[in-house]
């Protein structure tokens, strides 16, 4: 089978990899890939949002199937490009067409959905400029901290958390006045879940699930959480505050309700559902759904993933994912992002990365990098993503902190303390 794989991150780079271990690929193609990518499969500068050229590349190339790995081509409508031109409507993609992708693309949307389905999450109200005035009165019915969410697409950045009334009144003001351009024309304010957080996936048909394994990511740049939100300094997978009874309920009362509300809602589904899960108590609660996989925690799910991914993708496509079992290794694997100094505001690219020939043990996923005159130099804020397995959590992260100490770069960073907080739950 010939994969056209889209997407440039670590995300990316571990989808790549694991689906270049199934007998069933033939030809992978990463459009645009990074240097890390292209140890598995042909990277190609094709830009996902460009349906036309999209539509050109798999017919000219005998493309089998599409795998999306980020969110912004799924919320742009790529699939839905692909199944409207007769000569690819027949290729499977693996990420929901614009509808589907609205679970992420639109807080407000997701909210509904979920509401509709007798989902557990936390209380809310729609804003607009329209009702400023009765979400001033909601906000003043919640106790701090507040939670302000800018309906759509905003790089991460739309969601803010404040401990003071006034400034969260404000604040609102500001979104819906365009702080977020127009992704806060609606603003959802939210009730605060307290907590910890984990990420839950789900790999669908739109009739049946697998549930893949869970991972705990680092979104902070400071150790500690401390400092600001990054795309993801870390992960480790399994999670040990997810035990099977609260696995169970994730099961029952979130996974099994949103595969079905999505069929009752005639709302077609093919790929990966992201949950962004509080843990309360030992409930479930909803923060978000995202339509594809987590980066990094893809970094660690796909090397505990025992089954052939392209077996399961190409389940999703036939409708028969009912059908498979997936096969996870019980050994825990931990990423460590590597990401370059200044990370999340102003850094370098273009620096050289030298000693990856040095790794041992660990895998490094690529997730900001590009390969030029065969040196491969930095081209993103998060650069690599160092992933091993290990019989236990301590045992992955010393592999991954060893390793991590023979790749350089100028001015890199990296959280020391990945994994630490789970100690508890040991
Ligand atoms: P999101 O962009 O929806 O992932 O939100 C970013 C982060 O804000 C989440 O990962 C949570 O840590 C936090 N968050 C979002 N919604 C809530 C909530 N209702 N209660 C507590 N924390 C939240
Ligand atoms: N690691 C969180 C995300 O991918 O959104």
């Amino acid at each position: 089978m010939n994969i056209l794989l889209i997407g440039s991150g670590g995300r990316e780079n571990a989808l790549a990899w694991k689906m270049s271990q199934s007998d069933k690929l033939s030809k992978l193609f990463i459009a645009p890939g990074n240097a890390g990518t292209a140890n598995f499969g042909t990277n190609v500068p094709l830009n996902p949002n460009d349906h036309t050229a999209v539509c050109n590349f798999i017919v000219d190339n005998n493309i089998d199937m599409v795998v999306v790995g980020p969110e912004e081509p799924l919320v742009k409508g790529v699939h839905d490009a692909i199944l409207a031109d007769e000569r690819t409507a027949k290729i499977p993609v693996i990420g929901p067409q614009a509808e589907g992708a609205k679970l992420e693309g639109s807080k407000e949307y997701a909210k509904a959905f979920m509401m509709r389905h007798n989902i557990p999450t936390a209380r809310y109200l729609s804003v607009t400029k329209d009702n400023i005035a009765e979400g001033v009165a909601f906000l003043r019915t919640l106790k701090a901290p507040y939670v302000l969410k800018a309906d759509g697409l905003a790089a991460g950045k739309g969601v803010l958390i404040l401990n003071d009334l006034a400034e969260t009144e404000k604040e609102l003001q500001s979104m819906l006045n365009g702080k977020f351009g127009d992704a806060g024309n609606t603003v959802v304010i939210e009730e605060y879940l307290s907590g910890i957080e984990l990420s839950v996936f789900v790999l669908t048909d739109g009739k049946s699930y697998l549930i893949l394994p869970e991972a705990k990511d680092y979104k902070r740049i400071g150790e500690g959480d401390t400092g600001l939100n990054t795309g993801g300094m870390g992960a480790v997978s399994p999670v040990p505050f997810a035990g099977e009874e609260f696995m169970k309920k994730v099961e029952e009362r979130i996974v099994v309700p949103t595969v079905d509300g999505l069929r009752n809602d005639n709302i077609p589904y093919k790929g990966f559902i992201f949950i962004g899960l509080m843990n309360c108590d030992g409930d479930p609660y909803v923060i978000e759904y995202n339509v594809r996989m987590g980066d990094p925690e893809t970094e660690v799910v796909m090397p505990r993933i025992e089954s052939d991914l392209v077996e399961l993708f190409e389940a999703v496509a036939n409708n028969n994912l009912g059908s498979k079992k997936i096969a996870v290794s019980k050994q825990t694997c931990c990423t460590v992002m590597m990401v370059a100094g200044g990370y999340p505001e102003a850094y370098e690219k273009g620096n050289e990365i030298t000693g990856l020939d040095k790794v041992n043990g660990s895998i490094a996923f690529h997730a900001g990098t590009k390969l030029v005159d065969g040196k491969v130099l930095t081209n993103g804020g998060r650069v690599l993503a160092v992933s091993s397995l290990g019989s236990n959590k301590d045992e992955a992260l010393s592999k991954s902190y060893a390793n991590l100490g023979l790749v350089k770069f100028k001015d890199c960073y990296f959280r020391r303390d990945i994994g630490k907080d789970l100690d508890k739950y040991l």
